[in-house]
């Protein structure tokens, strides 16, 4: 995939060469100056004309008419030096890749030094490069009899790096590619039909991704749930043909399994609602309600990948939520794992109740942190819109590193208010300890303090991915459908995680 050299000869042949231009590139200088002279003064009067521009994210081809060894040469805008981050490179790389690969290149050279600034070097700028690669050239495959992928893939890559060490440039080449592989296979989860993607499927992947990775895996059936007492999970199964699965992969990375981080992911593979159904629009994508489970998995995967010193739990309840004689029904009053008794006023609010064992079930398998990802609320599209997940915590030294790992990232939150109000709302049941839906003021808020009651004691952020799990158009980055949203964040977090003193 990746091959790191030093010392580019322009006489070197490849399909295409790629060159960083930063605004204003006048001082010709290294690679610029050598590649000026072998256009005879050419290349700086097209800089200087505007045909090749140095503008943010702008890719400008030029054939090289046999000057120099490779055909092409590729110039990236990375507008002005001072102003440059690691999340404008790696937009800038993913409209690159998507231009390469439209081309139908098969092989390309990078030459990265002329890609690092004082902030952002050249380790970097090589995570920057593979992640976006990996992002940027995501395709799902999908089941049209003509498939759609090329014939021709771009899948290897030359990095010209004079100013590291190889072994280091190819290292960090090696990380931001398991991120981006990571995103890309949650990405493919969300991307698969509900009839193609059961709770059963799920709990084979896992178990696959269990093997591979050397995971303890343990998969639930509905037996052991019963067995468990898991009312909340089992009542939003009870309209299926289609059994469900509780999947636990644990992943320890110190030498006792203490200081445990819980990522709880949200496995509806479809939800229509139950008795109180969608509309026949609001139904449609609703295969996509797994993206927390997703997230949690694609998560899984770079830490496989990237093993980091931590101990991890992941929990994923995963059903359909559907209609028959025997589904669930609202008025009826379930219990939960833990005890605590739910009033069903509304069987669309069905995340709340699966999460409500998973987080019960997390506990009991030692997590000490838990973060749950959950396509949770329509109401947090209404507060936050499409490009924001909405967080929520009972713990703010906790939610700071979950906050701090999704800068890294480049995946936006917002912090959304859990206050005494709201918690009252969910307690608020003539017959239960609880009720699932407490009107829609606020939806967003009131699914996420439900969800806090099962987290009790235990630090807590919870993730609300609804708006952001999916994108209807393409962006640099990737292209329409899902985004793997927060499969970078948990990672990262669980690879820089701090414990927190209690
Ligand atoms: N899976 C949905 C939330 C959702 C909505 C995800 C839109 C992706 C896009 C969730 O189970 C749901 O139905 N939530 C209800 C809650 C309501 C009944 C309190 C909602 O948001 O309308
Ligand atoms: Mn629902
Ligand atoms: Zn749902």
């Amino acid at each position: 995939m990746f091959d790191v050299k030093k010392e580019l000869e322009l006489s070197t042949e490849h399909e295409g060469l790629v060159i960083g231009l930063f605004d204003k590139p006048e001082k010709f200088t290294g690679i610029l100056a050598l590649l000026d002279e072998a256009f005879n003064g050419q290349l700086k009067e097209l800089v200087k004309s505007g045909d090749i521009s140095a503008k943010l994210k702008s890719i400008n081809k030029v054939h090289s008419l046999g000057k120099i060894g490779s055909k092409r040469i590729w110039f990236v805008g990375l507008g002005k030096e001072k102003e440059f981050t690691f999340d404008k490179l790696k937009s800038a790389f993913g409209r690159l890749f998507k231009e390469v690969k439209a081309n139908k290149l098969e092989e390309a050279a990078v030459y990265l030094d002329s890609f690092t600034t004082e902030q952002v070097d050249g380790l970097d700028a090589a995570h920057a490069l593979s992640e976006a690669f990996a992002l940027s050239t995501y395709q799902f495959e999908g089941y049209k009899q003509k498939s759609n992928e090329p014939e021709k893939k771009l899948d290897h890559l030359t990095i010209y790096c004079d100013s590291l060490d190889g072994e280091e440039v190819l290292a960090s080449l090696t990380v931001g590619h398991a991120f981006g592989k990571g995103t890309n296979s949650a990405r493919t989860l969300v991307n698969i039909p509900g009839n193609m993607l059961t709770a059963t499927d799920i709990a084979n992947y896992a178990q696959e991704l269990g093997s591979k990775y050397a995971f303890e895996v343990e998969i639930l059936d509905k037996a052991e749930i019963e067995k468990l007492g898991m009312g909340a999970f089992l009542a939003v199964n009870q309209g299926s043909t289609e059994p469900p699965k509780m999947i636990v992969l644990k992943y320890q990375g110190k030498d006792e399994w203490n200081d445990v981080i819980g990522l709880v992911g949200k496995g509806i593979t479809f939800d229509t609602g139950g008795y109180s159904i969608k509309t026949k629009s609001g139904i449609v994508g609703m295969k996509t309600d797994m993206g927390g489970a997703a997230a949690v998995l694609g998560a899984m995967e770079i830490i496989g990948e990237i093993q980091p010193e931590q101990n991890v739990v992941a929990v994923i309840p995963s059903t359909d939520n559907m209609i028959s004689g025997h589904a669930f029904k609202p008025d009826d009053v379930i219990t939960s794992m833990c005890g605590k008794t739910i009033e069903v006023l509304n069987t669309d609010a069905e995340g709340r109740l699966v999460l409500a064992d998973a987080v019960t079930y997390a506990k009991q398998h030692g997590a000490d942190y838990l973060v749950d990802v959950a396509t949770l609320t329509g109401g947090v599209i209404t507060a936050l819109g499409l490009h924001t997940t909405g967080a929520m915590t009972n713990h703010e030294p906790l939610y700071k590193q979950v906050l701090e790992a999704s800068i890294e990232a480049g995946e936006q939150m917002w912090q959304l208010p859990l206050f005494e109000t709201e918690i009252e709302r969910v307690r608020n049941s003539k017959v239960a300890d609880l009720n699932n839906s407490p009107g829609s003021e606020g939806h967003a808020l009131v699914a996420g303090a439900f969800i806090g009651e099962f987290a009790e004691g235990t630090p807590w952020v919870h993730l609300d991915i609804a708006g952001t799990a999916t994108s209807s158009k393409a962006y640099d980055l990737g292209p329409a459908g899902a985004t793997g949203v927060m499969t970078r964040t948990l990672a990262l977090f669980v690879e820089r995680f701090e414990p927190i003193v209690k």
